[in-house]
């Protein structure tokens, strides 16, 4: 069998990590400010991540959600009191689109409307449909039956405001900062006043913090900003340093009811035990506050640089826009510097390193950088 060709792909062949360093099967060295697309947060094959999974996997890897599981307890109390959302509760599941399929599905049950409030350059995920050619309608949500979606632009309070006020809309979905549009970040005043109108309107607010989340910002949630709370927050990336898992943290106001959603390999055991190694190492390497301080510093050196448009971001999550391609800059950069970076469109590269880089590897990649500019 061969694979299926999806992914147009690089020719490095990254055989192991450390930190912010991965290397590939020549054992050449690359300075990773891409993070295996956002995904790893405490740096690559951390020692006590390593230890805590290999550990567990000795006791058991996987049982079902038939029965207790104290690691999903555990996971969720010290999720609770590192992200400041102590009183919400949280459901498991294996990804980003898992997480926000699932928050919209909630939401349409709360409130049993069908329609969605969307922004123009989002990006939620891929998934759709299972549940359609499922013959249980116990585990269809309005939006199930007949999802209708309405696209705004970020930052548009007034038709925001016109649409939401139909009172039709289930939830409104929206990134803490979009990521694949090209870092947007949606101004703080824009997010307290679209607070205001889904709780005026009773229309579910879904945070969708899967890249902007789990400290890349600076702070736990990018929404944390604008110090609103959301009805419904998704996390994923991050969240396992790699281990694939998403998580719902859904606000007091929802009632859970048995069987309504439900996953087989959601909140295993392997799963818990990366989370909470994860929020350990967040604690014991105070990575949200690093994250913050070599973001900062990243942002105002790159805003020195003449031949750049534009850059923007929070903590670790930075855009750089060029007016042209940057695809032969971002090949020099890989194969020549030996630098990952991210990429969306043809002219913004993204930079989405773990939260544990330094400040002294930021001055690497900006040297780098550099270099391919002239
Ligand atoms: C903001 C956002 N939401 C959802 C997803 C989908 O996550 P997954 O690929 O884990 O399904 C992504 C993935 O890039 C994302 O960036």
């Amino acid at each position: 069998m061969k694979l299926f060709e999806v992914y147009p792909l690089f020719d490095i062949e990254i055989q192991r990590g450390r930190g912010c360093y991965v290397y590939d099967s020549h054992d050449k060295e690359y300075l990773d400010l891409y993070g295996g697309h956002a995904v790893i947060s405490i740096g690559h094959s951390h020692p006590f991540y390593i230890e805590k999974l290999t550990g567990q996997l000795h006791k058991i890897g996987f049982y079902s959600n038939s029965v207790v599981n104290p690691l999903q307890e555990e996971l969720a109390e010290k999720l609770g009191k590192l992200s400041g959302y102590e009183n919400y509760s949280l459901f498991l599941v294996n990804s980003g689109a898992e997480a926000n399929e699932n928050a919209l599905k909630l939401a349409s049950f709360h409130n049993g409307r069908n329609k969605v409030l969307s922004f123009s350059k989002a990006f939620h995920g891929r998934t759709s449909a299972s549940v359609k050619v499922t013959d249980n309608a116990k585990y269809s949500a309005p939006i199930n039956d007949g999802l209708e979606v309405v696209f705004v632009s970020l930052n548009d309070l007034e038709s925001v405001k016109k649409e939401l006020q139909t009172r039709q809309y289930s939830s409104v979905i929206i990134e803490g900062i979009q990521g694949i549009g090209g870092i947007q970040i949606p101004d703080d005043n824009f997010l307290r006043e679209l607070r205001n109108l889904a709780s005026e309107t009773e229309t579910v607010l879904i945070l969708d913090e899967i890249q902007s989340g789990y400290g890349r910002s600076g702070k736990f949630f990018a929404h944390q900003y604008a110090g609103i709370h959301p009805d419904i927050i998704t996390v994923a990336k991050g969240f396992g340093n790699g281990f694939p898992m998403g998580g719902v943290l859904i606000s007091p106001m929802f009632q859970a009811v048995y069987g309504q959603l439900g996953t087989t390999f959601g909140g295993n055991h392997l799963a818990c035990t990366a989370g909470i190694a994860v929020l350990d190492i967040f604690e014991a390497e105070n990575l949200v506050e690093n994250a913050e301080k070599v973001g900062e510093y990243l942002l105002s050196e790159l805003k020195k640089i003449p031949q750049i448009k534009e850059v923007r971001g929070r903590g670790l999550m930075i855009g750089i826009e060029f007016d042209k391609s940057i695809k032969e800059l971002r090949t020099r950069l890989l194969f020549e510097e030996k630098v990952f970076t991210g990429a969306t469109g043809t002219n913004i590269f993204r930079l989405l390193p773990p939260l544990c880089l330094t400040r002294q590897q930021a001055d690497i990649f900006l040297e780098r950088f550099e270099k391919v500019l002239k």
